[in-house]
């Protein structure tokens, strides 16, 4: 999603094709795979289908193409939205953004929530549902039929990457449940989910196509889009994920939003996809390839080159290919069917409400269609409410979220009567405004989110100060970033240093970071380094708070004796100051864990891992390092980071004792075979006569709106064509002829087989210290070596639960499950997910963080012991 700023930028040059493939690194190759699967055939859809292919066999081609895309840039009140077909009852639908709630409402109507990272940094599957709930009901109530969220693409695979921080950390389960959750919570109210982006798109810089240049190619291997960044996806889609968007930039050198593989083959056949697919804002870059390669959506709806002008790849388009026989109609009807699924199956056709918000503007009255020069006006904003309760389920996710890195001596919780003294202006809410920054695409004053499509505006900021203020705390607040002369050190005082890291969405660049962190690298704002250093040099006891994106080095003061505790608050949305309070004073331990790793340097990273710069041509983005992202690269190259993945300390001590292994599921080296796919709607192959999209007579048409109807003139020509011999230049390997679907296919998520389980686990926790507190359990699979030719990082997160609030003394007994897929290894020569040695000894590792595991399970022993040495 990107908005105008952007627009003048690919509007500028012109000529360079774009069609033509750049080389991708050799061996690298995006293979073809066609027809594009139709939709409909597993179970869990098929009253949906019913119902959707009886509207389809009864609209016309124009109808169709219609609600295929988007009615141009600017041309509604939501950042998209559909044709319609009023004839057949069917209104527009409304796409707005995004991950962390809505864009763009007028300022009070809606909730900020705390970004997926946040989320992650909770691991909580049931908070992470309520927070999903909120957000559904947030997006319903404002007319919206389909959220733009969640984001489980990036992966974090870079840690100066822009838009990590939309989505809920650095490994592919923890992205996978907070991907699944959320989408489940958003769809229990009937609003169509969004899952993005399909795929690897792990940097801002050069994603998009423009008239110069082609977006970035992310070039990887099977095994590794298998098993890290497809993994979420999976997840998502079978959690029944109504719609996925199709990512900018290219894998293997393909665009993805044409890449037929990636769409038809993986999305569609291996995944049993059974929703629809749209492009990422102007991502489309052809028309016929793109929906032979499953694209079912265009968004906004215009050309990537020009938009604005009223040009589509689909619309008037897509009626053409269809009369003059280039696209099949039967690729139409899927793509129509599969949209209306989605709408049945959420039940949007039953009192769904429509939008009373405009993105466009906060204004009360306004031009209905803001792209046209001259538009109608009325009234745009009706300004409903739509918080409810929900500050407080985003409270909750931004104080559960607060994670511990170091905490010497107990220097916190705080006493009630502690003297502070607080510095950095992230402590404070933006002098400016809160909302002064269109899309928080700047860096002022309490960080809440990062920058972009992601953002909404706050309601309020609760701020950290804001907390002080209501807590009736004794403090002094320095609103600078340089250590203050005036500050009286005194020695019972605590200094408590507030410091923050930004980065967003590469349409706005903020200090000189387009999205992605090139400026500040992985360091704090604002001379954050030099403020701890200065502050720490003349008070003995300093509390230091961030607000991130991600991961920043803290080498420069982490181990400075007065610097006594370390938190990090991520990015907390609107609820900044209370949650943080309640950590800071000790109502509550904190019990978040980090979604990623802290290094101690950035060349601790491997050098694949850096930003591409500029490239002349396709800049190439190629994934040597594999499956060796964040902890599973640190582990195998025996790298201390600063703070491990999943590490996060409490105010109490927890002991993990007493697990117990159970096996559920006989493994055998290939899972049981896929069921076959259920019944699918027929669909005719008859090209519609040429008058289904004749334009109706004496239609009122806006300038630069985007319609599906043609000329008569236009409309015969094409049907005339169909007769000609003049022929489409099809892709290698096109065909027509539906395909039975690959083997680790059979359901949605995949082979339903994938998810028997295998292992269950219990573990007792038990809250050894004496205050009040939450455990997270974290589970690894360490695959054995034993007869196994694969290399395998030597542990991998497959599950986790957190315990309910222990007193001191109180155990719970958790439940954590490996599956058959968590105990697979993606193959790439039989294509399918296999168990690399069904007798061998896997590790089940049980424990509070990544590096301190001491319980393991033996899968062949059936035993579990305690103390053992940490595999890493
Ligand atoms: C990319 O190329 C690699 C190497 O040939 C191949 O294994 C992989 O399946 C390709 N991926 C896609 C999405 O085309
Ligand atoms: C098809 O459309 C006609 C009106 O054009 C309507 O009478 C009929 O009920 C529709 N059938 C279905 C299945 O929607
Ligand atoms: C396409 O959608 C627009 C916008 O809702 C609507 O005005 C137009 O009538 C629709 N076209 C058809 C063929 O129904
Ligand atoms: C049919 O129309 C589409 C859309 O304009 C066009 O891309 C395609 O080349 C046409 N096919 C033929 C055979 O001319
Ligand atoms: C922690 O407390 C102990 C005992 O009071 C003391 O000896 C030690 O110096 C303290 N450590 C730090 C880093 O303040
Ligand atoms: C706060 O109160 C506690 C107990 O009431 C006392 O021990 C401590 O010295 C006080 N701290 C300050 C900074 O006044
Ligand atoms: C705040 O703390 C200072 C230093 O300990 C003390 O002098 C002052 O009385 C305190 N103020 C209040 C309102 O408690
Ligand atoms: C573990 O089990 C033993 C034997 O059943 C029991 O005595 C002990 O209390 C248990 N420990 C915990 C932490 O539950
Ligand atoms: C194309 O050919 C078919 C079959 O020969 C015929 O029925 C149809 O009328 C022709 N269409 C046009 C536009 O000439
Ligand atoms: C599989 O693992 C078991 C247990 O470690 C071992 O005995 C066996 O030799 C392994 N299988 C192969 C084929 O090496």
């Amino acid at each position: 999603m990107l908005s105008l700023t952007l627009l003048s930028l690919s509007t500028l040059a012109a000529g360079a094709a774009v069609e033509k493939r750049i080389p991708v690194p050799a061996g690298y190759v995006a293979p073809p795979y066609y027809p594009s699967p139709y939709g409909g055939w597993t179970s869990d859809w098929s009253e949906s289908y019913r119902k959707a292919a009886l509207l389809v066999s009864n609209l016309t081609l124009a109808e169709k193409t219609n609600i295929t895309a988007g009615t141009g840039i600017f041309m509604g009140r939501c950042v998209g939205n559909t044709g319609s077909a009023p004839r057949a009852g069917i209104p527009q639908l409304c796409l707005q953004d995004g991950p962390l709630g809505l864009r763009n409402m007028p300022e009070g109507d809606n909730t900020a929530f705390p970004a997926g990272i946040t989320v992650g940094a909770t691991w909580d599957k049931d908070l992470t549902y309520a927070r999903g709930v909120a957000i559904g009901e947030e997006f319903r109530g404002k007319g919206v039929n389909v959220h733009l969220g969640p984001s489980v693409g990036p992966l974090g695979r870079k840690p100066r990457g822009g838009r990590n921080w939309e989505g809920f950390g650095s490994d592919p389960v923890l992205q996978a449940v907070g991907g699944a959750r959320t989408i489940e919570g958003v769809q229990s109210v009937g609003v169509i989910a969004t899952i993005k982006h399909l795929i690897a798109n792990e940097q801002e810089m050069y994603r998009m196509y423009n008239l110069v240049q082609p977006g970035i190619s992310s070039n990887l291997d099977d095994r590794t889009l298998h098993e890290l960044y497809l993994w979420p996806f999976a997840e998502g889609v079978r959690s029944g994920v109504g719609s996925v968007m199709i990512a900018y930039n290219a894998v293997n050198g393909s665009a993805c939003s044409q890449n037929s593989y990636l769409i038809n083959g993986i999305l569609k056949d291996e995944l049993g996809f059974q929703g629809f697919v749209m492009s990422d804002w102007l991502a489309q870059i052809s028309g016929v390839a793109s929906a032979l390669a499953g694209l079912d959506m265009s968004m906004p709806g215009d050309i990537h080159t020009v938009p604005l002008f009223g040009n589509s790849y689909w619309m008037y388009e897509y009626s053409r290919a269809i009369l003059n026989g280039t696209i099949p109609v039967d690729r139409l009807d899927d793509s129509v069917t599969r949209i209306l699924a989605a709408w049945f199956q959420m039940g949007q056709d039953q009192n769904y409400p429509p939008p009373n918000f405009d993105t466009n503007t906060q204004d009360a009255e306004g031009p209905l269609y803001p792209g046209a020069l001259v538009s109608p006006r009325g009234v745009v904003n009706q300004f409903v409410n739509v918080r409810g309760n929900h500050d407080e389920v985003a409270r909750a996710v931004a104080r559960d979220a607060i994670t511990l890195l170091k905490n010497t001596n107990g220097s916190l919780p705080l006493s009630r009567n502690a003297t502070l003294k607080v510095f950095g202006t992230d402590a404070e809410k933006n002098p400016d405004g809160i909302n002064s920054c269109a899309d928080q695409g700047c860096n002022k004053g309490t960080l809440g989110m990062g920058w972009g499509s992601g953002s909404s505006r706050y309601p309020y900021m609760n701020s950290p100060i804001d907390g002080f203020k209501k807590r009736g705390a004794n403090y002094t607040f320095f609103n600078t970033d340089s250590f203050p002369s005036n500050s009286n050190p005194a020695p019972s005082d605590t200094a408590v240093v507030f410091l923050s890291a930004d980065s967003g969405e590469n349409y706005i660049t903020v200090d000189g970071n387009p999205g992605d962190r090139t400026n500040a690298g992985l360091h704090a704002w604002h001379n954050g380094d030099k403020l701890v250093k200065d502050v720490a040099a003349k008070y003995s006891n300093v509390i230091v708070v961030v607000h991130t994106v991600g991961p920043i080095i803290l080498e420069e003061w982490n181990d400075l004796p007065s610097v006594k505790a370390i938190l990090f608050a991520h990015l907390p949305g609107q609820e900044a100051g209370d949650s943080l309070m309640e950590v800071l004073y000790g109502d509550v331990s904190p019990s978040g864990h980090l979604p990623y790793t802290i290094p101690k340097s950035e060349d601790d990273y491997p050098d694949s891992l850096d930003l591409v710069g500029f490239q002349v041509g396709q800049p190439q983005d190629t994934f040597t390092e594999g499956l060796y992202v964040d902890y599973r690269h640190f582990n195998r190259e025996k790298i201390t980071p600063r703070y491990a993945f999943g590490h996060g300390l409490s105010y109490t001590t927890f002991e993990f004792a007493n697990a117990t292994i159970t096996p559920v599921t006989q493994l055998t080296a290939t899972p049981p075979a896929r069921p076959a796919k259920g019944e699918t709607p027929e669909y005719s192959t008859t090209i519609p006569p040429a008058s289904e999209a004749y334009w109706p007579a004496n239609f009122n048409r806006i300038w630069r709106y985007l319609y599906s109807w043609l000329e008569k003139n236009d409309a015969d020509n094409a049907a005339k064509d169909a007769n000609s011999t003049r022929k489409y230049p099809y892709p290698e390997g096109y065909s027509t002829e539906q395909k039975p679907g690959p083997v680790s296919g059979g359901a949605q998520g995949g082979n339903p087989a994938l998810f028997d389980v295998a292992y269950e686990l219990e573990v007792t926790v038990t809250n050894t210290g004496s205050r009040d507190g939450r455990a997270v359990a974290q589970l690894y699979v360490q695959f054995p070596t034993q007869g196994v030719a694969f290399d395998t990082p030597i542990i991998q997160l497959r599950d986790f639960e957190k315990t309910k609030t222990l007193a001191g003394g109180e155990s719970e007994v958790l439940k954590l499950k490996v599956t058959r897929k968590d105990l697979s290894v993606w193959d790439v020569v039989s294509q399918n997910w296999i168990v690399p040695n069904v007798s061998g000894d896997y590790g089940l590792w049980v424990g509070g963080s990544s590096d301190t595991l001491t319980l393991r399970c033996g899968t062949a022993s059936g035993n579990c012991e305690d103390g053992v040495d940490s595999p890493v």
